[in-house]
């Protein structure tokens, strides 16, 4: 099955509250028109978020949805910092700001979707985006926790996408930390050793 038609599939079958699937269908149509290598990543880390989660019995539902929406802020920004060029310094400075801006455009309705966004690229060393401190005071501890274990799934699986896709420099320094993904991985989520070890076992290494 083509991976449009499974997500399509996936985002129906799972019928999330609150119409995050019409929200979800729409990041992926407004995507489509002038962010289109955002389209396939993000179909991409959704996958592996649910494939991921779903081997650690965590709940694949919230993993699928944050990984399809965690770059929702890159629609906000303009199409060509996305468009398959190498960026400079000054752009990528703009490209940062979709973490912030995906959560922001989120949060009133999509709570937990929308800190996921905001904290992708908060996951591992020298990242940037949302902070616990950002969190709303009212959040329990064991949702605070899942939102963290969500974020921090979504987000090696987001730089793992990258990786085995992207044609372009990734831009925040991984290259300088190993020759291969397994020991940028390392590298860069030391808080999360384990959940990186989840993943050569689904077979995503390259
Ligand atoms: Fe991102
Ligand atoms: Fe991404």
């Amino acid at each position: 099955m083509p991976i449009r038609e499974l997500i399509l599939k996936k985002i129906s079958e799972y019928q999330p509250k609150n119409g995050l699937d019409y929200i979800a269908r729409f990041f992926i149509s407004m995507a489509s028109v002038r962010h289109g290598k955002v389209t396939g990543h993000i179909e991409r880390v959704a996958l592996l978020s649910e494939v991921v989660a779903k081997r650690l019995k965590m709940d694949a539902k919230a993993a699928f949805f944050a990984g399809l929406l965690h770059d929702v802020g890159k629609i906000i920004l303009p199409y060509y910092l996305f468009d398959g060029h190498n960026i400079n310094q000054e752009e990528y400075e703009e490209v940062k700001k979709h973490a912030i801006l995906g959560s922001e455009a989120l949060k009133c309705d999509y709570l937990f979707t929308g800190l996921c966004a905001g904290l992708h690229h908060a996951m591992y060393q020298k990242g940037y985006g949302l902070t616990v401190k950002d969190f709303p005071e009212s959040l329990s501890p064991a949702t605070i926790k899942k939102v963290l274990q969500i974020s921090a799934i979504v987000s090696i699986s987001d730089f793992i996408e990258a990786f085995t896709h992207r044609t372009t420099k990734i831009k925040d320094g991984s290259d300088k930390t190993g020759d291969d993904l397994k020991s940028m991985l390392y590298a860069k989520y030391l808080d999360d050793i384990q959940l990186v070890e989840e993943f050569p076992k689904i077979e995503f290494w390259s």
